[in-house]
């Protein structure tokens, strides 16, 4: 037993101080989430600065659950005018989450100070959205609702009464000795006297990031032109330059949905006017009507800034923070008139005449140059809860816009937190490690967030096209050409694979834009490290039938009980393995069940880790047996609500299957209103072994895009 029930007393100090960490009294809040409360929390919260509410019917679905036995043994107490919390570990435990880290999964035995910041290169908590929520194997999750900056000792420190801890070793002599000894809890300090911390329920970890999502509103779900492809343009391009830019997409070949306008749009940038640049956009209105006219929209970069030029200074000036950002004022976004005031001036320029998004700069980081944390607001937030939430508070202000004009958005942020999970934002940044961005994306989906593995230069046309083919395999396609003037196009020895890969992106929509729909409605990342894949229970690490095989045996073991960076779901059925520059082959670890390849349908293994080697041309990607997978025709712009679309529908492997396929107008939020429909697809064997598909009429009144139906039976001919 690592704790009595009731009260832990523990001896400090020689024994001088006696201090008591109280257990907490749960409150069950959402089915299988139960809310503790230790001292007196703060007004001001993570969740309440994103302001969303529990999307309720989502938890229906779920198993039922009882308060965790683990409830009893997490306590907390005030000390010092700072919270501390404890949650006791299992030998075995591995804790997953923590926020975007970009370099491990596994996050037991860390020291995180969780800190909105620009990522700096290491994991140790500083990070575009230092999420304070963490998932365990054992099946459960916690979040702490503080806005502070918070230290987490995920699994490190050692209470001299801990019945579980190792001997002391001797250095001299014992080789085993550890820097690190075995550290049986969690335990999170919080700098102020009270904080809500959650508990969720599994029973497997996927239920419980899905409780996660669900308790902050679902995750987001984008327009359906969200999904297709983004170019981003160069600083200082004139709308002739974008309008050129869309032609030659067009003429290429190439999909385009919407491009994003970077710095020199605005009349100044870097702090901003939020107002256009009257000689390189002379006439807004006409631009965006025209590029509308050819179904592109525009997403404008900025940052939240206000320059001394702008319009908005003058009255904005009063309910901004004491300190401002490269001498530009900084909206105090939690203070209602300077909410207004800059909602008001995003309608009157861009929203109102048809900007479709934004993408939010700069509030993550640098310290060196964001208000320090010496500044104040008149919200009377503190400059720090400013800090870790100011990307959020730009998500709401911005989203709340899009609601109101019953049109949905997709932009990206470059800092978000614990509860904007359901805010139509991607994380992004300047770090540009391929790798490293693809274990980003792994962790976005532990802790509720999107992140786009963005392309921007590269230095070969190998690099141009890996990095292309894993971002197709994410949840934004965009090539970001702010300073490099890229194109698709620009390496032309490979212009005719990234193509290919564009339109795949393209022709995968049925099924990406379901899948999101999952994320929304159901909870469940469309983007995921494979240790949300079936394996793992809440009386044990894994399940019985994977602890029978020794790991030498079974590598789906080595995907739950190892660190699989490199690798990732895309979706319900699809497993994706990148390759990097100068890598000819790699390893894929196939969890247990039959997996086939993505492009011919062929088996290519069970339970085990196979080598690969698949040319510059394929991205590897790998199929469950059973998968049935939607795509549609190779467009070069998404749908529009009402247009019908070709539906393929994919059948991979042996197994018998179904499938869910989502449909609404892609567009609006009548969604939410009902406006949506499941239609369900089968894919079984007949009498004579035949593979034969079947998908559900489409629901009278609600809105339809399929139009002709074909089915392909990928592995029928292996
Ligand atoms: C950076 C941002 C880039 C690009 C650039 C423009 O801060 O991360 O994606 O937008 O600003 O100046």
């Amino acid at each position: 037993m690592i704790m009595k029930k009731c009260v832990m007393v523990v001896m400090l100090l020689l024994g001088i101080e006696i201090q008591l960490i109280a257990q907490i009294s749960w409150e069950q809040v959402v089915p299988g989430v139960w809310k503790g409360v230790v001292g007196t929390p703060e007004n001001y919260s993570l969740l309440k600065a994103a302001g969303v509410a529990p999307k309720l019917d989502g938890f229906n679905r779920l198993p039922e659950m009882t308060l965790p036995a683990l409830a009893f043994e997490i306590g907390g107490n005030v000390q010092d005018g700072k919270t501390a919390l404890y949650i006791p570990l299992q030998p075995k435990e591995q804790l997953y989450g923590f926020g975007l880290n970009f370099q491990t999964i596994h996050q037991r035995g860390k020291v995180l100070n969780l800190h909105v910041d620009h990522y700096g290169g290491k994991d140790n908590g500083r990070t575009h959205a230092p999420v304070p929520f963490y998932i365990s194997s054992q099946g459960y999750g916690i979040l702490v609702n503080s806005a502070r900056y918070l230290t987490v000792y995920a699994g490190s420190g050692i209470k001299k009464d801990s019945p579980n801890a190792e001997k002391a070793k001797d250095r001299n002599t014992d080789k085993t000795w550890t820097a690190q000894p075995y550290s049986d809890a969690v335990s999170i300090l919080v700098s102020a006297p009270g904080v809500e911390i959650y508990l969720f329920a599994g029973p497997a970890p996927m239920d419980v990031i899905r409780r996660y999502n669900l308790l902050c509103g679902g995750g987001a779900l984008p327009p359906r032109w969200g999904l297709g492809f983004t170019q981003r343009t160069p600083t200082l391009y004139t709308s002739e330059q974008v309008e050129n830019d869309v032609e030659e997409f067009e003429r290429h070949g190439y999909p385009l949905d919407f491009i994003g306008l970077e710095p020199g749009w605005q009349s100044k940038a870097y702090p901003c006017t939020l107002e256009w640049d009257s000689v390189r956009y002379p006439d807004p209105v006409g631009f965006l009507k025209r590029l509308m006219d050819k179904g592109i929209r525009i997403n404008l970069w900025t940052n939240p800034y206000i320059s001394p030029d702008s319009k908005l200074y003058k009255d904005m000036y009063p309910v901004s923070g004491s300190h401002t950002v490269w001498n530009g004022i900084v909206p105090d976004l939690a203070n209602d008139k300077a909410k207004q005031l800059f909602q008001d001036k995003l309608i009157q320029e861009h929203i109102g005449i048809g900007v479709g998004g934004y993408k939010i700069d700069e509030v993550d980081g640098f310290d060196r140059w964001l208000w320090p944390d010496v500044a104040t607001f008149p919200s009377g937030i503190s400059a720090e809860q400013m800090r870790q939430t100011y990307g959020v508070l730009a998500q709401r202000t911005t989203n709340e816009l899009f609601r109101k004009y019953n049109k949905r958005t997709y932009g990206l942020v470059r800092s978000s937190n614990a509860g904007a999970n359901s805010f139509p934002y991607v994380l992004y940044n300047d770090y540009y490690n391929h790798s490293d961005f693809i274990t980003a994306l792994i962790n976005s989906g532990y802790c509720g967030m999107l992140w786009t593995p963005e392309v921007r230069s590269s230095r070969s046309a190998e690099e141009w096209l890996r990095r292309f083919q894993t971002v197709v395999f994410s949840p934004m396609a965009m090539i970001d050409s702010w300073n490099s003037d890229t194109k698709p196009w620009t390496f032309p020895e490979v212009a005719g694979q990234v193509k290919e890969y564009a339109l795949l992106r393209m022709q995968m929509m049925p099924y990406w834009y379901t899948e999101f729909a999952r994320y929304h409605f159901d909870g469940i990342p469309p983007f995921r490290g494979m240790s949300l894949e079936p394996g793992f229970t809440l009386d044990g690490m894994i399940t019985s039938e994977l602890k029978e095989k020794s790991l030498e045996n079974n590598p789906y073991l080595e995907a739950v009980t190892k660190e699989i960076k490199d690798q990732y779901m895309a979706g319900e059925y699809l497993l994706v393995a990148p390759l990097f520059t100068g890598q000819i082959e790699r390893k894929v670890v196939l969890p247990t069940g039959n997996w086939y390849d993505f492009y011919t349908g062929a088996y290519v293994g069970n339970g085990e880790t196979i080598t690969v080697a698949p040319g510059l041309d394929r991205i590897p990607v790998y199929v469950k047996d059973g998968a049935i997978i939607p795509m549609m025709e190779p467009r070069l712009h998404a749908p529009k609500p009402g247009e019908k679309i070709s539906l393929e529908i994919r059948h991979y492997g042996k197994a018998d299957g179904t499938y869910r396929l989502y449909d609404d107008d892609g567009e609006t939020f009548d969604y939410e209103k009902g406006m949506y429909s499941w239609r369900e697809i089968r894919v079984s064997h007949d009498r004579n072994g035949k593979l034969k598909g079947y998908i559900s009429k489409a629901e009278k009144g609600k809105p339809n895009s399929i139009g002709k139906i074909t089915w392909r039976f990928m592995t029928d001919k292996f």
